[in-house]
């Protein structure tokens, strides 16, 4: 298979403006960092989100047309930080402080946090009253993280010492097909949608893709690239793993009463059995492990944790929200494209 390749999406605002235009120039200085970014609510905010997502997508793939070198470029590192900060704020406003008794015990705190927080019922509507259209919005919409499935986590592998890092090899080995190209969840993924008749290039939906779904992405991305937010990686991790199984076991159960087969239902029905296990070896052995060890980042554990359950709480009630009011959730339908 070719490397990881994509179009610049189209802008949306002065941001992103101003950071595709740079791109499509040889890597320079004049790329200037916005001042104060003005957005009411920086978590949905379309115009940052989509120039954080590009910005971010430098370090993970090819974008046709886009010197690489721009990946390291100080002007552009000092645009995405300036993208970064009002994401950061605005995420730390939604996250309530960790309390000191729940860092003694981080692995029982993150099951506290996992069971205290049910979620919008996203999957469990799917699984009952969803529709094929919805059903397809959805899986589009997790294609900017399911393509890349893992690879934010895989930041935090030089940067943990030998117990965690153990912990965290022992998920990814599975979630990269444990050997196994095929069986590797990215590819579990894309075949889910090509039997869904949607199209699994990597980065083909980004321009439909909503800024709530992109600050989903852009949530881990930016705990993988910077060190100093190991421990809320490995919390976002574990939270993640802890909160999958029974979704999963619902999208599955939606896609066969949808009338797909196992082709279609393969990535949802691996992840209810393998995250079952992911969920222990997470909360307990990695992030309970990197707490023992670094109790500095302890707090930024649950930190991870609690930020990747409002942040998917927002994205799942805004897909909730749009098909209440009988409109699409993306930004422009499906229904042309894939009918
Ligand atoms: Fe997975
Ligand atoms: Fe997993």
């Amino acid at each position: 298979m070719a490397g990881r390749l994509i179009d610049l999406p189209q802008p949306r605002g002065p941001l992103s403006e101003q950071l595709f235009e740079a791109l499509e120039g040889p890597p320079h200085a004049r790329l200037a960092a916005p001042g104060l970014i003005e957005a009411d609510d920086p978590v949905a905010d379309e115009d940052l989100q989509l120039a954080l997502y590009v910005a971010y997508e430098l370090h993970y793939t090819g974008i046709r047309g886009v010197d690489e070198s721009w990946e390291w470029s100080p002007s552009l590192l000092s645009f995405r930080g300036a993208l970064e900060r009002p994401f950061e704020e605005a995420v730390a406003e939604l996250v309530p402080p960790a309390e000191a008794q729940e860092l003694e015990s981080v692995g029982a705190a993150l099951q506290e946090i996992v069971a205290d927080d049910p979620g919008p019922p996203l999957s469990r509507y799917m699984e009952t009253q969803g529709t094929r259209e919805q059903m397809l919005e959805q899986v589009v919409h997790r294609s900017a993280y399911q393509l890349k499935e893992s690879d934010p986590h895989s930041w935090a592998i030089p940067r943990l010492s030998a117990g965690p890092k153990a912990a965290l090899l022992e998920v990814q080995f599975d979630e990269y097909g444990g050997g196994n190209a095929e069986r590797m969840h990215s590819a579990l993924f894309a075949k889910t949608m090509k039997g869904l008749g949607l199209d699994e290039t990597y980065g083909n939906y980004i321009d439909r893709l909503p800024g709530v779904t992109l600050a989903t992405v852009n949530l881990m991305t930016g705990f993988g690239l910077h060190r100093r937010r190991r421990g809320a990686l490995v919390g976002h991790l574990a939270a993640f793993e802890m909160t999958s199984s029974i979704p999963n076991r619902r999208y599955g159960n939606a896609l066969r009463r949808l009338g797909y087969g196992p082709e279609v239902t393969h990535f949802y029905d691996e992840h209810v059995e393998a995250d079952a296990v992911h969920e222990n070896i997470a909360a307990w052995d990695l992030a309970g492990g990197l707490a023992a060890e670094e109790p500095e980042v302890a707090a930024d554990v649950l930190f991870g944790a609690r930020a990747l359950l409002q942040v998917e709480a927002r994205w799942a009630t805004h897909l909730m929200d749009a098909w209440e009011r009988g409109e699409t959730s993306l930004r422009s339908p499906l229904v042309p494209a894939a009918a």
